[in-house]
């Protein structure tokens, strides 16, 4: 158990929207698929079970770009006529660091598309008076040379201070390639996550508007976690 803090961004001025989508290390995975499922996936009508769903495809379309440059190695495999053919296959060890609770949701898709990736966990919670993230465990390795790759899941980049916190924890013990996937984020966070570290890189399907004073993102997709678990007072 560890007990990091980031620094809460309530108060400050929200960057740009438009100067913030023209950063390098920001990808912003949109085509006409990924938008009609965000329409259904921010829409409050969306049930639990139709929201877990279509998150988890725009999920799997998301990892699908974070991995487009993963570098590839020859091998052969014997095929139906018999011969030896050239195929390829992975040459960097991808692993996926899932922020729960809401991170769970790249669970599937994860698995889906790497089934030989570990998928690891931190657990982050988000004190929604002061908006600081609250480290509260992890289950990533403790050797030095884990992954070549390490992809941190979360569908909300809202503050940045939970992807922060993760990075901070995986750079102990990483130092390689790292990127921060989420289905949604706010111009703030991507601000806060790329300046935290000079190579990170993130990828989402939508860059919004700005946060609401509640830490919130406008116009989000309201609470990732009580959607996918059905915990939400309403
Ligand atoms: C939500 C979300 C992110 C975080 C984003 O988690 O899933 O982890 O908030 O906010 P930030 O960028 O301002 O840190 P929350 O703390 O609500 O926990 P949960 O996933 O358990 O619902
Ligand atoms: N966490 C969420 O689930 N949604 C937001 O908009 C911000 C943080």
């Amino acid at each position: 158990m560890t007990d990091d803090v980031v620094a809460p961004m309530r108060g400050r001025t929200q960057p740009d929207r438009v100067a913030i989508a023209s950063l390098a290390r920001l990808r912003i995975v949109q085509n006409p698929l990924s938008l009609a499922l965000l329409a259904r996936v921010r829409d409050r009508r969306t049930n639990i079970f139709e929201f877990g769903a279509l998150s988890t495809q725009l999920a799997s379309l998301l990892l699908w770009d974070a991995c487009h440059d993963v570098a590839l190695a020859e091998t052969q495999v014997p095929n139906f006529a018999g011969e030896a053919i050239t195929v390829h296959q992975l040459a960097e060890r991808v692993a996926g660091v899932a922020i729960l609770r809401a991170g769970l949701l790249f669970a599937t898709p994860f698995r889906g598309i790497m089934p030989d990736a570990p998928l690891h966990q931190i657990g982050i919670r988000r004190d929604e008076r002061s908006l600081r993230a609250i480290v509260y465990g992890d289950n990533l390795p403790t050797d030095a040379d884990w992954a070549d790759r390490v992809l941190i899941l979360d569908p909300m980049l809202a503050t940045g201070g939970s992807a922060v916190a993760a990075l901070k924890h995986i750079r102990r013990s990483h130092s390689g390639n790292i990127a921060v996937v989420a289905l949604i984020a706010a111009p703030v966070g991507v601000e806060t996550v790329l300046r935290a570290d000079p190579d990170v890189r993130v990828f989402t399907a939508a860059l919004d508007d700005r946060l609401d004073d509640r830490g919130y993102i406008e116009p989000g997709l309201g609470d990732a976690g009580d959607r996918l678990f059905g915990t939400m007072n309403i």
